[in-house]
């Protein structure tokens, strides 16, 4: 496979924060000015927020919710479906109020949407308010764009459509002090025929195995206790590395970093998700006992045309092989309703998969076109109003499954991980069990971030309840 990868310099990102060095600076005098970092979309998008508020926070920011505190803000877009685009594009629409109240106000838009040309363009036109656009690509530069908005008059594009790079040493500002993301590769090189994904984030490029590792052993050593790698399709994890090595591989030697506490991964490709994969879940202990695995339509026509590369039987052999190694993994899929031209009947073969497997849970969308993709393409003329009947079938459907499944928890004992705190009065603490699912549980004191005994007293669709032990 052609390389693609370009490792941005470490004297690149050593610039970068000798920048923010500068920018800090400029704000000497002034009471501690404030960054407002906003993120829609997927865990990505997550930690490439914690990324930007690592670099604010080294040019001197603090951090607020509230946009009309904000010296600068930050909306890290997602692209996925309309609707999200739609949201984001409302939302940065009413800064223009905000700003007016606040002259110097930076307003900043990052992420997905930011690859898209027709996005950028109707920013360029209609949004006269936002003072910097980059994509995805440009991350690592955020510190000399703000600098050049600074000290210079105008507004900035930067958007490389490029295949993109790796950039290594940014600083991290993390939201939480119990779970963390960290990413071993960016990218997709799957071309889904519906998905924007791969257009926005370039193609697959795995980190270093070492710097993954030694990350998730610094965040071991700063207490986490439960660890996301993350990747749009962390199976082909390696394939572009010089010294080849497969996700299973990583997951075993992150397996071996001394410590209590749990590897998660998302997202899985089922055409990637081998046999290894499943025997090396089965048999490290750290590895979450819980896959989510998106097989988005049951039926073979509709999977051809989304270019997935995988049978439903393919699909579902994976499933029967990973239950035989791990009878108890929780399984969760996303799925889509109303690809152009799946008819209903074909719609039922998803349904079927679902009574087959039984999931957990599931993350049910209804197909939204999005513009530059070959699905966007393709006749669609089945009626909005029948891809919802459709759409509520299948919710109906997982939402029985799930409360069944749930129900069978009642009476046990899990061994969960207590994550946070809620307003709930009678159930002070919010925890998961290895396979992921909600806890809500009883108790006081000071049980967050430890892994403690919790007996399953009641439960519905959503999550289960209970006790410490
Ligand atoms: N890389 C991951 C997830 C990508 S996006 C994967 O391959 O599984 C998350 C989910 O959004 C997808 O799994 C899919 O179910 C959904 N999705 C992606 N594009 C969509 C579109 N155009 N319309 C509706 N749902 C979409
Ligand atoms: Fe999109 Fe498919 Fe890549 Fe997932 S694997 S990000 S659905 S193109
Ligand atoms: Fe959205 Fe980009 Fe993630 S489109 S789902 S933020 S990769």
């Amino acid at each position: 496979m052609e390389r693609t990868t370009t490792q941005i310099s470490q004297q690149e990102i050593d610039r970068q924060l000798a920048v923010c060095d500068q920018i800090a600076q400029l704000f000497q005098e002034e009471e501690k000015p404030l960054a407002c970092v906003e993120t829609y979309g997927c865990q990505q998008n997550e930690a490439d927020s914690e990324q930007l508020r690592g670099y604010l926070a080294r040019m001197g920011f603090g951090f607020t919710q509230d946009v009309e505190q904000a010296r600068i803000i930050v909306i890290n877009t997602c692209a996925i479906r309309e609707h999200a685009e739609q949201k984001v594009l409302g939302n940065v629409g009413a800064l223009v109020h905000v700003k007016r109240r606040h002259p110097g106000q930076l307003i900043c838009l990052c992420g997905c949407m930011m690859q898209e040309q027709h996005v950028t363009e109707k920013i360029r036109q209609s949004f006269r308010h936002v003072d910097l656009v980059f994509g995805t690509h440009a991350l690592w530069r955020f510190p000399e764009m703000v600098q050049s908005l600074l000290t210079q008059k105008g507004r900035i594009f930067q958007t490389p459509d490029e295949a993109g790079s790796i950039a290594e040493g940014i600083p991290v500002v993390r939201q939480d002090k119990v779970k963390a993301w960290v990413s071993i590769m960016y990218g997709c090189n799957n071309f889904c025929s519906y998905c924007i994904v791969p257009y926005t984030r370039g193609r697959e490029r795995s980190r270093q195995p070492q710097e993954i590792l030694d990350e998730i052993r610094s965040l071991v050593a700063e207490g986490y206790k439960d660890i996301t790698l993350l990747g749009q399709n962390v199976n082909s994890y390696g394939k572009d590395l010089s010294e080849p090595m497969d996700f299973a591989d990583l997951l075993a030697q992150a397996n071996q970093i001394p410590g209590e506490f749990l590897i998660r991964f998302m997202t899985s490709h089922p055409k990637d998700a081998t046999h290894k994969l499943f025997e090396t879940m089965a048999r490290c202990e750290k590895v979450a006992p819980s896959l989510h695995l998106p097989f988005q339509a049951g039926n073979d026509r509709i999977l051809k045309v989304m270019n997935r590369r995988h049978t439903r039987e393919q699909y579902l052999d994976k499933i029967r092989d990973l239950k035989s190694l791990i009878p108890h993994v929780t399984l969760t899929s996303d799925v889509i309703v109303g690809f152009p031209g799946e008819t209903t009947e074909e719609f039922e073969d998803t349904l079927k998969v679902l009574e087959e497997v039984r999931y957990d849970a599931l993350f049910t969308f209804i197909y939204s076109p999005r513009k530059g993709t070959p699905a966007a393409e393709m006749d669609d003329p089945m009626t909005r109003e029948e891809k919802l009947v459709n759409f509520n079938r299948l919710v109906a459907l997982q939402d029985q499954i799930s409360e069944e499944k749930h129900a069978a928890y009642v009476g046990t004992t899990q061994r969960c991980l207590i994550d946070g705190c809620s307003d709930d009065p009678d159930y002070a603490f919010t925890a998961r069990t290895p396979g992921n699912r909600l806890v809500r549980v009883k108790g006081q004191g000071d049980a967050v971030g430890q892994f403690r005994q919790v007996r399953i007293t009641s439960a519905n669709k959503w999550s289960l309840f209970g006790e410490l032990v």
